[in-house]
């Protein structure tokens, strides 16, 4: 067995030194755009290979009473098509998930989460998004109420509450029941405990609900006292 040469211990250090220096640069290089290892379109590696391309389909709708067509990954939201494709950025993305209503339309009289819905699921639809409520000059009895009361804070939510609070109302007026009404023959279907609940897909993080419930409840006719039932 042959005896050990402490003279050999720093070659050893040194190429290990090495071999880690080696391999974190070719860890980088691999993450640079261009590099050999990076995943770019259309790169003739496997996966590249076995990655589908996207399929484009055509969509046309009318959005606040214009009609738009276009090309689009079907893949796209209602949401991505309003917001990169319109630009009609009033409409919000906050959680992309369906959890926070930032992204509410009316799509054919109904409110949705826009985030939730491919663009193709609204061909020949009517949209009506915050930009077709109302103008800066003519604003919407709600837009005007929650300008009124200060239903907002940051502004982030506003547009979805507008539209929600828009379709909600008008939920209300056909009659149809929510999961707090207790009598489904009682007419108007609203109280404060009503609004609340119809509202509640709609997250405002800055916590204005106090000043939104005030400005629904007066377009609605409903005194909620400064939010409380
Ligand atoms: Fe659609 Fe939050 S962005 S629900
Ligand atoms: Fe800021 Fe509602 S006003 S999230």
């Amino acid at each position: 067995m042959a005896e050990h040469d402490p003279d050999e211990a720093p070659d050893i250090d040194i190429a290990r030194r090495d071999l880690l220096i080696a391999g974190a640069l070719s860890a980088t290089a691999a993450a640079l755009p261009g590099s050999a290892g990076a995943q770019t379109p259309g790169a003739s590696t496997p996966q590249a290979a076995s990655t589908p391309a996207p399929v484009i389909a055509r969509v046309a709708l009318r959005v606040n009473g214009q009609r738009y067509e276009k090309e689009v990954d079907t893949r796209t939201t209602l949401l991505d098509l309003l917001r990169e494709h319109l630009h009609l950025t009033g409409t919000k993305k906050g959680c992309d998930q369906g959890q926070c209503g930032a992204c509410t339309v009316i799509a054919d009289g109904r409110r949705i989460n826009s985030c939730l819905s491919l663009a193709l699921m609204h061909e020949g639809a009517e949209i009506t998004t915050i930009e077709g409520l109302g103008t800066p000059e003519r604003l919407h009895p709600l837009q005007a109420a929650f300008v009124k009361h200060d239903g907002y804070q940051c502004g982030y939510c506003t547009p979805g509450q507008i539209c929600s609070a828009v379709a909600m109302l008008d939920e209300v007026r056909r009659g149809i029941p929510s999961h707090v009404t207790a009598d489904l023959n009682a007419r108007p279907l609203l109280s404060p405990m009503e609004m609340r609940e119809r509202m509640s897909g709609n997250i405002c993080r800055c916590g204005a609900y106090s000043n939104i419930m005030d400005a629904i409840g007066e377009v609605a006719g409903v005194s909620v006292a400064g939010g409380k039932a």
